[in-house]
């Protein structure tokens, strides 16, 4: 009878075992974002009002290289120091589904952010954003 009981004692600690790893991985994998962020159809609405303005272009990369580069990497290839250890990593520029998206989606993501990137509504001004949306379109390819 002990030994049934002590057995019986076991087997439930490792259903125990097997159990809160199910959960963990569950949890884990909620956790990872599904690749595909996408923005409002609303957004796709926004006019960018700096579209085809080369001075704006030019301010775009001036803040780009302050502050997007260390994530998103010099050339706009996703590649950049901070953004080596990121789940999800930061988005490749040069990629045609980022540049297949409007300029409206664009500049909503930068605007809204999703972890781990932050949003810069309170960061940079409306037009600065618009800037920075000019910048992206030069990594087309
Ligand atoms: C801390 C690192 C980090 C910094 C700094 C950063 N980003 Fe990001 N960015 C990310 C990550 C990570 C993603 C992917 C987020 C996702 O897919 O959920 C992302 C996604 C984006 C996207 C969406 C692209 C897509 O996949 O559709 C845009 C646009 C963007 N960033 C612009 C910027 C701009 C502009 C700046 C600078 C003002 C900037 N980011 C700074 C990490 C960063």
């Amino acid at each position: 009878m002990r030994k049934i009981k002590r057995q019986m004692m076991g087997l439930s600690k490792i259903l125990m075992i097997i159990l809160s790893l199910a959960i963990l991985s569950a949890w884990q994998l909620n956790d990872v974002q599904d690749g595909n962020w996408v923005a409002p159809s609303s957004a796709n609405q926004l006019k960018n009002p700096l579209n085809g303005d080369e001075a704006a272009t030019k301010a775009g990369a001036v803040l780009y290289k302050q502050m997007c580069a260390i994530c998103h990497g010099d050339k706009g290839k996703g590649d950049g120091m901070a953004g080596m250890s990121l789940n999800p990593r930061p988005s490749n520029f040069t990629k045609s589904a980022i540049q297949e998206q409007t300029d409206g989606a664009i500049f909503w993501k930068l605007t809204t952010g999703r972890s781990p990137m932050a949003g810069y509504e309170k960061i940079l001004k409306e037009n600065q954003r618009w800037q920075l949306v000019n910048y992206i379109r030069t990594f087309k390819k």
